[in-house]
């Protein structure tokens, strides 16, 4: 394990936890745990993987379980707009990053076999990394979920559980029916994915020469992007690099499950869950992501906005900045393209601001 990882601390209730041992949510309150470290001055060297950022993550790259994942490159589709090309991951999405890490804490901690619910891209990565670490994997998908996906999942060798029903209903599934002795590797239930998934921000800082941009577009469903580019942010604060401003964080879901969006306008604290959630932008639905405060509190503080996008018009925009930039664009980043349009329609993005919109996945597995 990295020497600087100093412990766990609950995201909710701030109650410490031991990380040498294999955690899942806070003890006293069930909600997420934080990785805290003590941050020491680096420079990002290495190989153009996420593995560069290692004096921030909790394991030292020799020790990973790694298909070399990230550092995706920041195509330029504008003269202001960039996308982050999360397609080009092991397995096509961004999942890759969230995965390597929790895969590698689970083996290095004793895991003897995984588990997690999907909407589809975690359960390939998972399958993929559970693969590479020599640990059996199951997933629940829901039953609806594209055949790409589930056939990943065997191609690696992964039991697959289809479940009426969302990603919410195939974790009921599985913690009824799923193995024992397995350890449950779903969104925000162990500390670790959050930690692979804020080196998309480490990445976009360096990859706009040591700086930020104005506004980050994220497709949300479970939210570990948005939770790990603000916790990221904040590391970055004390490391010297960045000063208090921070990018405006948007969160774009689709009208048929959008509980961020509707909680950030309700101004809650926290999100409600989304009775029958319905879209087939299958990564954002997520109808009662556990992190849900934490999204939340993200674009609050950056200053950021949620939207919803109606679901006509997710396809055509995927096809229309595929057709526009060559770029692989899933339905969840077409998402993104749409609820970025209405925003530099609405004014609320100035044609001077700098944009990182995420393309999260490849669209291939979708047909
Ligand atoms: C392609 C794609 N985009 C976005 C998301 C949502 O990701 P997050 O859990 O980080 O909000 C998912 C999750 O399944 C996904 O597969
Ligand atoms: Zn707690």
């Amino acid at each position: 394990m990295n020497p600087c990882l100093t412990g766990l601390t609950c995201f909710a209730c701030a109650a410490p936890h031991d990380p040498r041992v294999l955690q899942t949510v806070c003890t006293r309150c069930g909600m997420p745990l934080r990785v805290d470290y003590d941050l020491r001055p680096f420079k990002p060297s290495g190989p153009p993987t996420l593995w560069r950022y290692a004096p921030v993550l909790p394991i030292e790259p020799e020790q990973a379980v790694t298909l070399h994942e990230g550092f995706t490159p920041l195509l330029q589709a504008g003269e202001r707009l960039f996308i982050k090309d999360e397609a080009r991951n092991p397995t096509g999405s961004f999942k890759a990053r969230g995965m390597s890490l929790a895969v590698s804490m689970a083996k290095a901690l004793g895991a003897r076999a995984l588990v997690a619910p999907s909407a589809g891209n975690a359960a390939g990565a998972l399958a993929a990394y559970g693969a590479a670490a020599g640990l059996p994997v199951t997933v629940a998908l829901p039953d609806d979920t594209p055949r790409a996906f589930i056939e990943e999942c065997r191609h690696y060798g992964a039991e697959v559980h289809l479940v009426p029903g969302s990603i919410a209903d195939a974790g009921k599934w599985l913690k009824a029916n799923g193995p024992r002795d397995a350890f449950d590797v779903s969104t925000l239930k162990e500390p670790y994915r959050v930690e692979g998934k804020k080196t998309m921000a480490y990445e976009i800082f360096e990859q706009l020469d040591r700086s930020l941009p104005d506004a980050i577009i994220y497709p949300t469903g479970g939210g570990t992007g948005l939770v790990g580019m603000w916790k990221a942010f904040g590391e970055m604060e004390r490391l010297g690099w960045i000063g208090p401003e921070r990018p405006r964080l948007v969160s774009v879901q689709a009208e048929g499950c959008a509980p961020v969006v509707k909680g950030f306008a309700a101004r809650a604290e926290k999100t409600e869950p989304w009775p029958s959630p319905r879209t087939e932008a299958y990564g954002l639905r997520v109808p009662s992501p556990i992190g849900g405060f934490i999204c939340l509190t993200s674009l609050r503080e950056t200053h950021g906005t949620a939207l919803a996008v109606a679901e006509a018009e997710i396809a055509p925009a995927a096809q229309e900045l595929a057709r526009r930039t060559g770029i692989d664009v899933c339905p969840e980043g077409g998402a993104a393209w749409a609820a970025t349009k209405q925003l530099y329609a609405s004014g609320w993005l100035k044609p001077a601001d700098r944009v990182v919109l995420f393309n999260t996945g490849t669209g291939l597995k979708y047909r």
